[in-house]
Order: structure tokens, then sequence, then C-alpha cells
């Protein structure tokens, strides 16, 4: 089966509205002879700056995909200083990044937290972007494929069988985020992999559906050796989301 690489610009708490404006403008003409039919690009901007790229997307008729980067698993209620799914799919957001090891590591998120918020997300016609990754001590220990495994399982436990086929699983190894330090082809290659065969053993079909990103370092010099690996299908990109030029070139990895 053949699957549309996705491309996710992760820009974390980078930018405010007028900036985020800034940059969405001139990626959009970066991009402009692109085809978002190959190659799908999603952009996660802080919660702040939604309403204003929602706004310019829909007024240039740009073909990004809006895109955040958390949410909470309840449609409304007293949870100070949350957003709901329903907000976001509201403001035509069609990606929503869940379980980043940002979110893990600094805000205590569990496999379980993961998973109903996965299964939020759904519920709201928008579809999660599952991070899952091991520490440099996990993989030092040898221990990597059985730490991700537990993470893609228990991360998916409350989405439907029917729902995994559409799920993104972006596969970040910790040592490698915002360290320049990215892992090799074959050793994204090989978990990617893994990763794949651990779905196929929830359901066989949905593993030749679900879409598996590697994010960790990626830049315009590696994005082509490693998007063009059999089961990595896109990239989560952080700080070379924030650059328009950067990004451009790694959206365009089919032509480097
Ligand atoms: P960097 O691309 O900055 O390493 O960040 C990766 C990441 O965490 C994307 O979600």
């Amino acid at each position: 089966m053949a699957r549309i690489p996705l491309i996710s610009g992760n820009w974390k708490m980078n930018l405010n509205h007028f900036e985020a404006i800034q940059l969405v403008q001139k990626l959009s003409y970066e991009l402009s002879g692109h085809d978002f039919g190959q190659v799908e690009v999603s952009l996660h901007p802080p919660y702040t700056d939604l309403r204003s790229i929602q706004t310019v997307i829909d007024a240039d008729r740009m073909g990004f995909e809006l895109g955040a980067q958390n949410c909470h698993t309840e449609a409304s209620g007293a949870f100070t200083g949350e957003i709901s799914p329903a907000m976001l799919a509201k403001l035509d957001v069609g990606y929503v990044i869940v379980g980043h090891s940002e979110r893990r590591a600094l805000f205590a998120e569990s496999n379980e937290d993961v998973a109903l918020k996965a299964s939020a997300v759904f519920a709201y016609e928008m579809t999660p972007i599952v991070c899952v990754g091991e520490t440099l001590q996990e993989r030092e220990s040898g221990q990597a494929a059985n730490i991700v495994e537990a993470q893609v399982v228990g991360s998916l436990k409350s989405v439907t069988s029917q729902q995994l086929g559409d799920v993104v699983i972006a596969y970040e190894p910790v040592w490698a985020i915002g360290t320049g330090a990215t892992a090799s082809a074959d050793d994204a290659q090989e978990m990617c992999a893994h990763i794949r065969t651990v779905v196929a053993s929830i359901r066989k079909e949905a593993s030749e559906s679900v879409r598996i990103q590697y994010g960790g370092s990626v830049n315009p010099s590696n994005s082509t050796e490693l998007m063009t690996m059999p089961d990595i299908d896109g990239a989560l990109v952080g700080g070379a989301s924030l650059q328009s030029d950067s990004f451009a070139r790694i959206v365009n990895f089919k032509e480097a």
C-alpha cells in the first residue's frame, strides 16, 4: 500500500502569533509549487497561534493541515489551563500530537494518559500523532525495542481496531531530540519496522496503512535518506521547522 508521507512541524513553545503568521506566509511562498497530495504537511504552533494560522491558511487556501501539540481528554469542564479536543476541532485542526517525550518527561504523562488522549482526538474526527521513543540509557542497555513496543501497545489501547489504521505514530528517540544526534537511517528504519510489526500483531490490515514518522534532529541534510526508508512515512520536525527554508527543503525531500 502506498502511504502518503506526512511531514509535521512541531514548533513547541516558540513563536508568538505575529511571528507564526510570518513563518506560514514564507513557507507557503517557498512551497508554492508543492503537491500536498504527494507529501502532506502539518503545522503545530502553540495554542495561542492557532486561530491566526487557521485564518491565514483559509484566506489564502494554503495546503497545510493545522495541527496542535497536545489536548485534554474531556470536551469541556473545570480543567483550568487545559484545551479540549472539541475546541481544536472547531479551529479545523486535523492532527494532534499526543504523548510527546517532553510531555511524558516534564508533565508526567503515562501511556494510559496518552491512550485516552488519542481516543479523544479520534472522537472529534481529528488524527492523533502518537509519540514513542526510548532514552539513551534504555538504548544502551539494549531495551529500546521492548520499551518502544510497550509504549506503542499502551498508548494505542483505547483506540478501536477500526481507528488503528488511521493513526500516525512518531518514533522519536529521546536522545536524538534537539541534540543534533540523529538516529542513523538504518537504526530508524529498524525501529519503525518493529513498530509496524507491533501494530500488525494488534490488527494486520492496520499495519499496512498506519503511518510512522521519524523525529529527532531531522534537517535538510539527513531527511532524504531517512524519508526514503521503506517503513518511514514522514518526519516530526522540531528545530528545523522554525525556519521556512530548512522546513521547505525537508518537505521537498524527494527532490533532493
Ligand atoms: P528536533 O527536530 O528539534 O530534534 O525536535 C524533534 C521533536 O521533538 C519533534 O517533535
